[in-house]
């Protein structure tokens, strides 16, 4: 239509030219206009979220129990197996298997280039432990964007290291650091903080001030503290740079007791570890998690401990550190797994300032 009008433009008068192309040039407008904004429906079309609700063959009830189980986005659906999904809604394998294919189909699996993954290497902090061989062993301290897990037997220096990493939060190059401690077995003591502020020469009402505790009276309340963790960041806008879990499967291992429990046990705990793995992963976060050990039957040799809680917390575990007691006092830290450490050990004592290197 443009390169018709054009040519006959060569035989019309001057006024009429000029007035046929200010009509060329404005129903030209109105073409781009017309279909930049096609263009921009059908890449908001592509663009729509696909979720649970457009799962197929998914009703209401059977996302509740989706839910329920931990399976909270279509990504948690697309990396399950049918096995998991049967058991958590009691979908026969065949739908779940749809499910599965349908989720795969339609999420984003969040593909990132090296160049990505770098730069979001680069905004990690490190919260410092206090002792440097330990720091040493760990990379620096302990990682925001991760999650650490500590586990040993009762007095083995969970609970302080805790407190310590609450202080030490502080000295963050970042503008009022918060901390967020569940404390499930009322261990949270403030006149820690303070001394440990105190030896760190930091103002003990300042520190106290950036520290949120919450008691959990059982599991699910645990389960849902966690959860409302990211409203702080997102809603409050608080700078939460750790979020402290102690202990994470006392509550887990006093109410489900027996064999039988093992499998709902491990469904809710999984769940719980997601929502914190999220929260590392999405608001850079550093979690440490406290965890108890129990008796390995099947170790003849070394030490007959393990942690509580199995594949699934160890899985969700960035790095894992096995604390025991060891001579004369001292704490033995071993780094069991790191992403970029090499495994090793260092020795400290628990002072009431923080940790000192033997
Ligand atoms: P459970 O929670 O029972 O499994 O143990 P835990 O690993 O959390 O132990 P926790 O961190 O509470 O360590 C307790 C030990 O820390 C005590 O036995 C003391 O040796 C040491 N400790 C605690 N407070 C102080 C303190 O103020 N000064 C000194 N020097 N040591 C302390
Ligand atoms: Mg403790």
């Amino acid at each position: 239509m443009i390169s018709k009008t054009i040519k006959s433009d060569e035989i019309l008068p001057e006024q009429m030219i000029k007035d046929k192309s200010k009509r060329i040039v404005k129903t030209y407008k109105k073409y781009v206009k017309k279909t930049m904004n096609e263009e921009k429906i059908k890449k908001e079309e592509i663009k729509k979220e696909f979720t649970l609700n457009d799962l197929p063959g998914v009703g209401p009830a059977t996302i509740e129990k989706l839910k329920d189980a931990g399976f909270s986005d279509v990504i948690a659906v697309a990396v399950a197996t049918p096995g998991e999904l049967v058991g958590a809604t009691g979908m026969t394998e065949t739908a779940a298997r749809k499910v599965i294919n349908a989720s795969r189909n339609n999420c984003d699996m969040g593909f990132k280039s090296g160049e990505d993954m770098l730069k979001k290497r680069l905004l990690v902090r490190k919260i410092s432990t206090s002792s440097e061989n330990f720091n040493k062993l760990v990379g620096g301290g302990f990682e925001t964007g991760a999650i650490t897990e500590c586990f040993g037997e009762f007095g083995s220096g969970k609970t302080q290291i805790a407190h310590i990493l609450a202080v030490t939060t502080q000295l963050l190059d970042e503008e009022n650091p918060v901390t967020v401690y569940i404390d499930t077995e009322n261990t949270f003591r403030p006149e820690r903080i303070k001394e440990i502020s105190a030896g760190l020469g930091l103002d003990p009402e300042k520190v106290l001030k950036n520290i949120r505790v919450a008691r959990a009276y059982n599991s699910d309340h645990q389960m849902l503290l966690a959860e409302k963790i990211e409203d702080l960041v997102k809603k409050q806008e608080l700078n939460v740079k750790l979020v402290i879990v102690d202990s994470l499967t006392a509550h887990f291992r006093a109410e489900f007791i027996g064999r039988g429990t093992l499998a709902e046990r491990q469904q809710k705990l999984n769940k719980h570890m997601h929502v914190l793995l999220k929260l590392a992963d999405m608001s850079n976060v550093c979690v440490y998690l406290t965890n108890q050990v129990q008796s390995d039957p099947a170790q003849f040799f070394g030490d007959p401990t393990k942690a509580v809680g199995g594949n699934i917390v160890a899985h969700a575990s960035t790095f894992r550190i096995y604390l025991r007691k060891g001579k004369k006092g001292s704490r033995v830290a071993k780094l069991i797994d790191s992403p970029n450490m090499p495994d090793g050990e260092c020795n400290f004592y628990l002072e009431t300032t923080g940790l000192k290197d033997v």
